[in-house]
């Protein structure tokens, strides 16, 4: 297998394969590299497996800027003239309970067992980097004929229990490359969803892998609409009210750029109470208080009306004058200051009103005095 690096990355990867034979260590490409290389797919980020203790590995080398490190997981962050390299150790984990962070058992293992514990066959694909240009696939789980199938399948019949996040990660290939979810891999995610066990969930990371699904505007509305058609937000909770026409709806409406924060708010968020409003002060008042995504996620679920008043017509608008300006025009510091205030801002929400400019406000006041 030949992989196109850039002559200079080229240079760095064999030196490390070089510099890793020395220290007694294997090192290998997995999981989204290779499956990006396999598919004709330029890899982005480099991210390399060593198949013992990275953070000693690298420590000994002296043309690495280190730039973190997390010991727990046996990864390290770096910087190799200038090219950003993350490096991990393989690692054997297990879930104490469904949903919840894995817990590493044993770091440095043999690649074959890091590459059991992922999420799917075309995940699990390793490269060894022999140095000399050349790499040893290592394809235990078939992962090269699931990709040429467009196959989406897990290692292990427990794997979406161990973690529901690899259904929300296969939507994101499947909705990404136009591939699709085995038969048996139908069959355990609608089993599991039948009775998801949530106790120990990390909804956090459901929160990112949602947020990595709905990141894209393009797939965005197809991902949000499987994900409610397919029922997968039972991941999370039992039962919502959740409709794709009528976030999409409010998304436009309210001129949201950023698809995928609004998407989780609307999934997650509770709706919040609106008092009885009743004068377009009052509303303006009130939905000031709230970000346009959390607006725009209130009408979403509540069709309120008012919601889509204040973003549309009264938002913009804002006072020119100030206190001081009362100040000088004879008010005296206190009550009467902020009720005057109010008294023009309502005359500027009204409907057609004439106050747009500074001098307008000023002269509202000097006509409609409450001194
Ligand atoms: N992985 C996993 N289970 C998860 C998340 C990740 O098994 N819940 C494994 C997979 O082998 C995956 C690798 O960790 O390939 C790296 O994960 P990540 O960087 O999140 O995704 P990629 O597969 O690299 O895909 P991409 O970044 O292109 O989305």
């Amino acid at each position: 297998m030949e992989i196109k690096f850039s002559e200079k990355t080229d240079k760095i990867i064999k030196n490390l394969a070089l510099e890793a034979k020395n220290f007694g260590v294997k090192i290998y490409f997995v999981g989204g590299l290779v499956r990006d290389v396999i598919m004709g797919i330029e890899p982005l980020d480099i991210d390399i497996l060593v198949a013992g203790n990275a953070i000693n590995f690298i420590s000994s080398l002296n043309f690495v800027d280190i730039k973190s490190i997390h010991k727990d997981f046996g990864t390290i962050k770096t910087q190799i003239e200038g090219l950003e390299i993350d490096f991990a150790s393989t690692r054997k984990e297990i879930y104490p309970h469904s949903g919840c962070l894995p817990q590493v058992t044993e770091l440095g293992c043999p690649i074959e067992d890091d590459l059991i514990r992922r999420d799917f066959t075309i995940n699990a694909i390793a490269l060894e980097i022999l140095g000399d240009g050349n790499y040893r696939l290592i394809d235990r789980f078939s992962g090269c004929s699931d990709i040429k199938n467009k196959t989406l399948k897990v290692l292990h019949k427990n794997s979406y229990i161990d973690d529901p996040t690899r259904i929300l990660r296969g939507l994101d290939f499947k909705l990404r490359f136009n591939f699709n979810f085995s038969d048996i891999d139908k069959d355990l995610i609608n089993e599991y969803l039948k009775n998801p066990s949530r106790e120990g969930l990390s909804v956090d990371r459901v929160v990112l892998t949602l947020n990595k699904l709905f990141s894209s505007n393009l797939r965005a509305k197809e991902a949000f609409g499987e994900f409610v058609d397919k029922k997968y937000y039972r991941i999370l909770f039992d039962y919502k009210d959740l409709s794709c026409e009528k976030i999409f709806d409010a998304i436009e409406k309210f001129k949201i750029e950023d698809y995928s924060k609004v998407l989780i708010k609307y999934i997650l968020d509770e709706l919040f109470d609106v008092p009885e409003l009743k004068t377009r002060l009052e509303i303006y008042k009130h939905f000031r208080h709230y970000s346009d995504d959390e607006i725009c996620v209130y009408y979403a679920k509540s069709a309120d009306k008012r919601a889509l008043l204040y973003f549309s017509k009264l938002k913009g608008i804002k006072l020119e004058i100030k206190g001081s300006d009362l100040l000088n025009l004879g008010y005296k510091q206190g009550r009467e200051i902020g009720v005057m205030l109010d008294k023009v801002l309502e005359a500027k929400l009204a409907e057609n009103s004439s106050i747009t400019t500074y001098q307008d406000e000023l002269n509202f006041v000097r006509e409609n005095p409450i001194l």
